[in-house]
């Protein structure tokens, strides 16, 4: 190819479509190609630029991960500084800087705020020259940070170059914003220091924080690191002309292509403050990042600068902070719980304390490298962060308060109630007791998994009454639990006449059962639900299942060589092949799943997205099964139907470019039913 005005000419337009298409697909989670186009036209640019290497520039899509790591962090002096924020507890801190406002604008009446979620990440400040991304640098002082350009190429959602023409950007723009890593991804990332014997995070933000503050731009690169732009620095505008108000600037960043925090809203007077704190509050566990609050901002930029700022934060924003999840406390005792496969999780119990209004007595404790990363010992003083419905954590210990002659704590050989000693799992910082149905412990965690609801579903078999049964060895088996009788349980603690009656009853009716819940009752380490179900529908009764052989349970859709080990593990036990033998003489009737191949679904390939009104999502998934639909997670070429409920994800605009049938829920039904 000859080199002509017409290649930079294309290699400007590719770095325009791939940046618009990766905007799209990273910020938006609205892919608008598919995979192959994008390849395709990375793969032009890439090509283009090994042929003409004087047209890669720095600001290529393709130059996100380069070069050698760094000898170390240059200094950066921030062209206006980086300021923090004041504080604020309740509605009167906020009452007071909304009238410290007025009164110090000589005006009465509203202030309209942009109010945006306060996320607990790392600030950082870009600077793009030309709209393209010159130097990053972290807050540090607030004056000066660190240069991390090299790591913030590698995030995928920050652009290199702003989507626009180049005459219509600012000639120099500071860009503020926060680096994040989502909770779903942390929880990886110590997964997977773990299994790697690295150190685990404390949270989130240290997460964050750790892969930037790395010479090497490959680690960062390997972590999912999210990015929002809140705030805007020093600006040369140029030909543009800056908005009036943080909410435009925030829709600015938006059309060149950078992530805004979608929840980020305007509030026309206090009150409206209030409702969108208590709203987002409210939804706080349920965003994939954490946030300790919300910033509120006086929107309108002049008034800004009326306002200026006091030491190092402005007068016209202020962070109104969330409750503590944090509390402290003393560990009483570590403790050890066996689950039903064995595993053993240490426990923290500690001396009561409330934390944002609940009160938490214990924590458990990943597993042991966990306790010698914490170091955590009894009688410590120890941070708890409870944050939802999650179990309590222990994040930190104060060294300072630690009692003199407090023992480290070591590896348990064996616990109290185990005649074998544990073993450590290669690979899986856990420790296992290996007795499996011989450990008293495993024994009642197997029955109350093979009693709960979406197993047998035996009513009124809960953890105390299993718990009961095994201690008085009444039962030591799931095939037990059916030879009972009323004149067993009668005279038990807490039981009548009444009641013994109706368990016996319960028990009995549980017989009535679905192949697929018999599989899953039987609690086998990484069946669950979903891969009980494919179990059923490829073998279609129990005695085809229990006789399974390796290759065919790898031909299973989901089912993967662990998974597949285990169940061959299970199945070569003879203890296990006789006990469901036991199960089955004693008139529990595993009915195969019936398959209606005649429905317009059969045999179709299947996507599900959004939520629905008259059914729940997995019970329409276990449906299209039973009619021997193939349902699976992601939209492609292959897909059939797009079944699409409330809050359809990127999901339907992707079948929809793809022509796919798209169902509502009730045209879905129909067919369903038909
Ligand atoms: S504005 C002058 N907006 O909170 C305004 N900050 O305590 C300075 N933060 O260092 C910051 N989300 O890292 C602003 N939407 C948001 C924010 C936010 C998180 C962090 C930021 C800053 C710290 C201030």
């Amino acid at each position: 190819m000859k080199d002509s005005p017409k290649i930079k000419e294309r290699v400007l337009e590719l770095h325009k479509l791939i940046n618009l298409h990766s905007h799209n697909y990273h910020s938006l989670d609205e892919p608008s190609i598919e995979d192959h186009q994008y390849d395709a036209l990375f793969n032009e640019l890439l090509d283009l630029e090994v042929k003409f290497p004087k047209y890669q520039f720095s600001y290529s899509p393709s130059q996100r991960v380069g070069g050698k790591p760094l000898d170390g962090f240059r200094k950066i002096e921030h062209l206006t500084p980086m300021l923090s924020l004041d504080n604020a507890f309740n509605d009167n801190d906020m009452e007071d800087f909304n009238k410290r406002i007025l009164e110090r604008l000589l005006i009465e009446g509203n202030i309209r705020f942009s109010c945006e979620p306060k996320l607990d990440g790392i600030a950082v400040n870009l600077l793009y020259k030309s709209g393209h991304l010159d130097i990053a640098s972290t807050r540090g002082d607030g004056k000066i940070g660190e240069d991390i350009t090299h790591n913030i190429r590698t995030i995928n959602s920050i652009p290199l170059s702003l989507i626009g023409n180049n005459s219509d950007l600012p000639s120099m723009i500071e860009i503020r914003g926060e680096v994040f890593i989502e909770k779903k991804d942390f929880d990886l990332a110590n997964k997977k220091a773990i299994k790697e014997g690295e150190k685990t995070f404390a949270n989130p933000r240290n997460a964050a924080a750790g892969s930037l503050r790395q010479l090497d731009p490959s680690i960062a690169a390997s972590r999912p690191l999210k990015f929002y732009a809140h705030g805007i620095g020093y600006i040369e505008e140029g030909n543009f002309k800056l908005p009036d108000s943080q909410s435009e600037i925030l829709e600015q960043y938006q059309s060149w292509g950078l992530p805004i925090n979608p929840f980020s809203d305007v509030a026309d007077d206090l009150k409206a403050c209030e409702e969108y704190f208590h709203k987002i509050l409210n939804a706080r566990d349920n965003l994939p990042y954490e946030i300790d609050g919300i910033v509120f901002k006086v929107n309108d930029l002049d008034k800004q600068i009326s306002l200026g700022q006091v030491s190092r934060a402005p007068r016209w924003a202020i962070a109104r902070k969330f409750p503590a999840e944090v509390g402290t406390t003393v560990v009483k005792k570590i403790s050890y719980q066996i689950g039903r496969v064995g595993s053993i999780t240490p426990v923290a119990e500690f001396t009561p304390v409330n934390i944002g209004g609940v009160t938490v007595s214990h924590a458990s404790i990943h597993n042991f490298d966990e306790i010698d990363r914490l170091d955590v010992r009894e009688g410590d003083t120890v941070d708890i962060k409870r944050a939802g419905d999650v179990i309590p954590q222990i994040i930190s210990v104060d060294l300072d308060k630690r009692k003199k002659g407090s023992q480290k704590i070591s590896l348990p050989k064996r616990l109290p109630c185990c005649k074998k000693d544990l073993v450590k799992i290669e690979g899986e910082a856990i420790l296992r007791c290996t007795m499996g149905l011989d450990c008293p412990a495993q024994r009642i965690g197997s029955l109350i998994h093979f009693v709960s609801r979406n197993a047998l579903n035996i009513d009124g078999l809960g953890e105390r009454i299993i718990e009961l049964l095994v201690d008085k060895n009444l039962v030591s088996n799931f095939a037990d639990l059916f030879r009972l009788e009323i004149k067993d349980i009668i005279d038990l603690e807490g039981f009548g006449e009444k009641s013994a009656t109706n368990l016996i009853r319960s028990i009995q009716e549980s017989r009535e059962t679905t192949l697929p819940r018999f599989i899953y009752s039987l609690g086998i380490r990484e069946v669950g639900e979903a891969t009980a179900m494919n179990l059923a529908l490829n073998f279609n009764n129990i005695t085809n299942f229990l006789s399974a052989k390796e290759e065919d349970l790898l031909e299973i859709n989901d089912i993967g060589p662990v998974a597949s080990n285990f169940i061959k593990e299970f199945l070569a036990i003879e203890e296990n092949i006789s006990l469901v033998e036991d199960l089955i003489t004693l008139g529990v009737n595993p009915k195969a799943m019936e398959i209606k191949g005649d429905n317009p679904f059969s045999s179709k390939s299947i996507v599900i997205t959004g939520s629905f009104n008259s059914i729940a999502r997995s019970q329409l998934k276990e449906e299209l099964i039973r009619v021997g639909a193939k349902v699976s997670s992601s939209v492609s070429s292959k897909t059939e139907f797009l079944i699409a409920g409330e809050k359809p994800g990127s999901k339907l605009k992707k079948a929809s470019d793809l022509s796919i049938p798209i169902l509502d829920e009730e045209e879905a039904l129909k067919i369903l039913n038909s």
